[in-house]
C-alpha cells in the first residue's frame, strides 16, 4: 500500500499535522501520486517559500524541490545570500498532478478546486512556522497563499503588505521553460533579485 497504516495520531502538532497529512483525500490527487510532499526546513524559519506542487522527483522522494526547479531554486537563493537550510519550502498543492504518457509523468497544473482544498494544509504550515516574510514563486502559489487569483506580470517583485507579507515571484520552472535565452536570462536575474529583495526584508 501507497499510504502508512493507521496509527494514533501523535501529540505534537508538528508530528500531527504530518501524520494527517499523509492521509489527505481531500482532493482527488492523492488517488495517483505515491505520498503527500508536506514542506520540508525549520519549524521556526523566518522566511518561507511556496511553489507550485512537488514534481516527478519530489513526488517519489516525498522532498519539495529537489528536481530540476530546485537546482534553479538552491542557485538563485545562493546568489542571493539565503542558505536553503534555514527556509522553509513548501507548496500550494501537496500531491503531484500529472498524466502518464509512456514511462514518463507529465505534469499538470492543478486547478482551483485543488488549490482551495490544499489552502488548508498551507495554512497549518503557516501557523507552525509563523515565518515573518513568504516568498510565493508562480501563480499557482499566490492563489493558495491569498485565495485568489493574480496576474504574476503585474506582481513580481512587489511586496504584498500583511501578516506576514508576501513576495511574488517567477517560479523556477516557468524560467526553464522560456524558450528565449536573452528572456530567460532576463527573468532569471528578476528572480535572483527578488530572493535578494526578501534577504534584505529579513535583515
Ligand atoms: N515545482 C514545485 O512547484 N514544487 C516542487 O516541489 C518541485 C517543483
Amino acid at each position: 500500500s501507497r499510504r502508512p497504516a493507521a496509527r494514533p495520531a501523535p501529540a505534537d502538532p508538528w508530528s500531527a499535522l504530518r501524520h494527517d497529512a499523509a492521509a489527505c483525500t481531500r482532493c482527488g490527487l492523492h488517488a495517483q501520486a505515491t505520498q503527500t510532499v508536506l514542506g520540508e526546513g525549520p519549524q521556526d524559519a523566518a522566511l518561507m517559500i511556496v511553489g507550485e506542487q512537488p514534481g516527478d522527483h519530489e513526488d517519489l522522494a516525498g522532498r519539495p524541490f529537489i528536481g530540476p526547479a530546485g537546482q534553479i531554486l538552491d542557485r538563485a537563493l545562493g546568489q542571493a545570500g539565503l542558505d536553503r537550510s534555514r527556509i522553509y519550502l513548501t507548496n500550494a498543492v501537496k500531491h503531484f498532478k500529472f498524466v502518464p504518457q509512456g514511462k514518463r509523468r507529465i505534469h499538470q497544473r492543478p486547478n482551483a478546486g485543488e488549490v482551495s482544498h490544499c489552502r488548508w494544509w498551507l495554512q497549518r504550515e503557516i501557523e507552525q512556522v509563523q515565518p515573518r516574510l513568504i516568498v510565493a514563486m508562480g501563480a499557482t502559489a499566490l492563489l493558495g497563499l491569498m485565495g485568489q487569483a493574480g496576474k504574476m506580470t503585474d506582481l513580481r517583485g512587489r511586496l504584498i503588505p500583511g501578516a506576514p507579507p508576501v513576495l511574488p515571484t517567477w517560479h523556477p520552472a516557468y524560467l526553464l521553460r522560456l524558450p528565449d535565452r536573452a528572456a530567460a536570462e532576463a527573468e532569471t536575474a528578476n528572480f535572483t533579485r527578488d530572493l535578494e529583495l526578501a534577504a534584505a526584508v529579513l535583515a
